[in-house]
């Protein structure tokens, strides 16, 4: 059996297009959706994200409003921000990317901002009806994992789940949304013993470690479904994942290619939360 690469870039561009049409109907409705997008600093790879974001809110028809803050912003600073873009009701959505500088403490920033307007899903109000099966925003790289399986018609009811990384980010919440679509999920990070043993186990295998071609062709079973979440990039340049792809594929049933993969599911999701905070 031949492998299926699960297309990312072409599953998100379906979904920005039927995103872009609710758009066109809201704004019938006078509505228009507005993200907040926030960066402080110059961390590179958070500068190609966010351009990466507001060139999709472009494309859909979502008004953007950057604020890129110096990275000597105060903490105060950053929190009268975020008050205000919560008491405006022309913005829906709030996004401060991440890391922060160290000055800033990251829990507290995200706790300030409005859970309605939480698109990427960081508010412990959002993670906590997430676990309780409530109605909430879901972050986005593990809202998009399982939307990209979803799309590729890939079982997950009582599959072997088997999560690498424990990340509020993702590691965590892909379990939990794995957890609901009916999964056996087992949750491993770096303290855990015979790794490659525990993955070896998996209809389902989610590498999200951050370590460039970490997972070799020892910790897949034949027939696996592998999910790539890392973005690394080499001392030459090329991204790649924390899965060897080349070994790995043809264990593979199923895999996503990095870049192309499970990235641009992230920018997809968060502007569906982003529809989804302004029709509400
Ligand atoms: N940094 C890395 N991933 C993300 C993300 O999904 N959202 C934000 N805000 N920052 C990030």
């Amino acid at each position: 059996m031949s492998t299926i690469i699960m297309n990312g870039k072409k599953t998100a561009q379906d979904i920005k297009d039927e995103l872009k049409a609710e758009v066109a109907l809201l704004k019938e409705k006078s509505i228009e959706p507005t993200l907040a997008v926030v960066l402080v600093g110059e961390n590179q790879a958070s500068q190609v994200y966010v351009k990466n974001k507001k060139r999709a809110c472009e494309y859909i028809g979502i008004r953007s409003l950057s604020y890129e803050l110096d990275c000597t912003t105060s903490e105060e600073e950053l929190l009268k921000l975020i008050h205000d873009l919560n008491s405006r009701s022309d913005v829906h959505g709030i996004l401060v990317q991440l890391p922060l500088p160290k000055q800033i403490n990251e829990g507290n920033i995200l706790l300030a901002i409005d859970p309605s307007k939480d698109v990427d899903g960081f508010h412990p109000i959002n993670v906590g009806n997430l676990s309780v099966g409530r109605e909430g925003f879901v972050s986005c790289t593990p809202a998009g994992i399982i939307e990209l399986m979803k799309r590729y018609s890939i079982p997950m009811e009582g599959k072997k789940c088997v999560v690498i990384g424990r990340s509020n980010i993702v590691g965590k919440p892909i379990s939990m949304l794995l957890l609901r679509e009916n999964a056996t999920v087992t949750i491993c990070h770096s303290r855990t013993k015979d790794l490659a043993l525990e993955c070896q186990g998996a209809d389902i295998l989610i590498a999200a470690i951050g370590k460039a071609n970490f997972v070799s062709k020892d910790f897949v079973k034949k027939g696996a479904v592998i999910v790539d979440v890392g973005i690394n990039r080499l001392e030459n340049g090329k991204l790649c994942g924390d899965v060897a792809y080349d070994e790995c594929f043809d264990l593979a049933s199923a895999i996503t290619p990095v870049p192309g993969g499970v990235g641009p599911m992230t920018i997809a999701m968060l502007m569906k939360n982003c529809v989804l905070a302004a029709t509400k």
